[in-house]
């Protein structure tokens, strides 16, 4: 089965690229990270993805007028990639509709709340401020509504008493160092079945890699 093309989209520090990375080094990862891309230009995950020699480039949203915009400079960026899957790792700006469409089953997010709570940003001040005693993390298709899309995979734990923001949020990237590669390694492997908002992971090579887009 040939290995499947990765395009990363990245907006910070890029420690999930770093998990991904991690992961496909040590051969467990039936997918090749080809491209990095990011809307900053010094975000973190940029310089880690040179480290490791992968292609990378820059679409900066403050160039563009409108979201439209930007979003068009995006995909002609991601097209050119030619990528089987697109891996949102951390990346800050919401896609429009006709971007995400246009990846459709092939565009996953990781994001650090157990959806459907807590979507959007803050997801850990929130969690603390309701007093909830388990969080977690979720991988998930996208779709244009965000952070609603059909979950791959959630991993979960126990808020601690004396929890603050900065040490749930250390203990939920831990667990996304984990998921994202496991949830990406599935995909790549042709095992992840989407059924209406369920999604089955499914014996390797269910499901035929679409590459390259219409
Ligand atoms: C992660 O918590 C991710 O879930 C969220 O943004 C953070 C990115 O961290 N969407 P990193 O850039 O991967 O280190």
């Amino acid at each position: 089965m040939a290995l499947a093309r990765i395009t990363v989209l990245v907006s910070g520090r890029g420690s999930n690229l770093g998990a991904l990375l991690a992961s496909e080094r040590a051969g467990a990862l039936k997918g090749s990270i080809t491209h990095v891309i990011s809307n900053r230009p010094d975000a973190g995950g940029l310089a880690l993805a040179r480290e490791h020699g992968i292609a990378t480039s820059v679409i900066d949203h403050r160039g563009f007028a409108s979201r439209d915009a930007f979003d068009a400079a995006l995909v002609a960026e991601i097209d050119r990639t030619e990528p089987d899957l697109v891996v949102l790792a951390g990346f800050m700006r919401v896609l429009g509709r006709a971007a995400v469409e246009r990846y459709s089953g092939r565009l996953i997010n990781i994001h650090p709340s157990l959806l459907p709570a807590y979507p959007g940003l803050h997801t850990h001040r929130r969690a603390l401020a309701d007093g909830v005693a388990m969080h977690g993390c979720t991988v998930h298709f996208v779709t244009p509504e965000v952070d609603v899309g059909p979950i791959i995979a959630q991993s979960a734990l126990a808020v601690h008493r004396d929890d603050d923001e900065a040490s749930l949020a250390e203990r939920v990237l831990a667990l996304e160092h984990r998921l994202l590669p496991a949830a990406v390694g599935w995909f790549c492997e042709g095992r992840l079945v989407i059924d209406g908002m369920r999604v089955r992971v499914e014996e390797p090579g269910t499901v035929p890699l679409r590459s390259r887009p219409g």
